[in-house]
């Protein structure tokens, strides 16, 4: 019997960032990292139907049919084809799936989109996989993905070993562990960005000087962020943050070509964020930055109101979402389900 299986995802921010690979093909990174899996304000559903009535995969994103053979859809659904060997079957797929927020933004799409991709795809075939084995698969289609397996705060150990048997996710803290942590995501742009992270992590690992230092930085930067978190320590923990994301963008901007990410209106963040920490006479406030010009503000719930005050002054935002942590990828039910089976079509409405 040909069943859909819908589930839904949330992107993570990192607090310390993935950036550059010790091996592309397996999406093996060059240091560990951690992040917060964000709540269901921003999501990514997918609906999955393995079925012998197609010849060919299908796979609907934002209700736009996606080329299959092209070399980059072929590489993302990697962890479809993995786990398709591991279930024994034989049938294909038809994969429909909706961001509720645009992709190639820097907003974590493809974290989002590859953790629940991995995730249906796992309960539609039956398997019984445990979050860490899952995170190991949809790592192999977004390197950041294998964090949003979890929920809460969650590291992604580098590991050491070749075949990445090393490599995957765990939870850090449980989200109820620190309820008053925020996410403000703050919307400047929703243009694509010029370079993906996938061409960037290669072009930096290649070419940036800096690069070396920032390997010899950051593993103690991930255990000393993993300390502060467990001692709910705010100010230890907003200091790694930005110098964190700070140190990466470096390494970009030292990157030849260079990749710029950050426009003007993320700089003005930058500023605003230090001017409140100053005028708090402690911080308050951490902004990170991924591949992309959008900023996401770390901040403690009694602090929100401040901080939105603060952004609400800069001209560009145009949107601002506070999100609290989230719990992971989770089933939905058949009512949630993206596929009209009938005609083998997103669902219309
Ligand atoms: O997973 P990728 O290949 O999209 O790389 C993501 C890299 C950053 O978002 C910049 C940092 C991170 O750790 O999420």
């Amino acid at each position: 019997m040909d069943e859909t299986v819908t589930a839904i995802g949330t992107p993570n921010i990192a607090f310390i960032k993935y950036w550059g690979k010790r091996n592309e093909k397996l999406n093996l990174p060059s240091n560990s990292s951690v992040s917060m899996t964000v709540d269901e304000q921003l999501n990514t559903k997918t609906s999955i139907l393995f079925t012998d009535r197609l010849s060919a995969d299908r796979v609907y994103i934002n209700g736009e049919m996606q080329d299959v053979h092209g070399a980059e859809m072929m590489e993302r659904l990697v962890s479809l084809e993995i786990l398709r060997r591991l279930a024994g079957e034989k049938r294909k797929a038809l994969v429909v799936s909706e961001n509720s927020f645009p992709a190639g933004s820097g907003l974590a799409s493809s974290a989002s989109g590859l953790a629940t991709l991995t995730y249906t795809a796992a309960k539609a075939l039956g398997l019984k996989l445990t979050p860490r084995e899952m995170s190991m698969i949809a790592r192999r289609g977004s390197g950041s993905a294998c964090r949003s397996l979890f929920g809460g705060i969650v590291k992604w150990r580098k590991g050491v070993r070749e075949d990445g048997s090393d490599s995957y996710a765990e939870q850090v803290v449980r989200p109820n562990y620190w309820p008053e942590l925020i996410d403000i995501v703050v919307v400047l742009t929703r243009a694509r960005k010029k370079v993906s992270s996938h061409v960037g992590h290669g072009l930096t690992t290649k070419t940036s000087v800096l690069y070396k230092s920032r390997l010899a930085y950051v593993e103690n930067a991930v255990a000393r962020l993993i300390a502060a978190v467990k001692e709910r320590n705010f100010e230890t923990l907003g200091e790694l943050i930005m110098r964190d994301s700070n140190n990466m963008h470096a390494t970009m901007l030292d990157t030849w070509p260079p990749l710029l990410y950050l426009n003007d209106s993320s700089k003005e963040v930058i500023y605003r964020v230090h001017e409140l920490n100053e005028s708090e006479g402690k911080i308050v406030a951490a902004y990170t930055f991924d591949a992309g010009a959008n900023a996401q503000v770390i901040t403690l719930k009694r602090n929100v109101g401040k901080v939105t005050r603060l952004l609400g002054g800069i001209e560009s935002v145009n949107d601002v979402i506070k999100l609290k942590m989230g719990n992971g990828p989770r089933v939905l039910g058949e009512s949630d389900s993206l596929i009209d089976e009938r005609t083998l079509r997103p669902r219309s409405g």
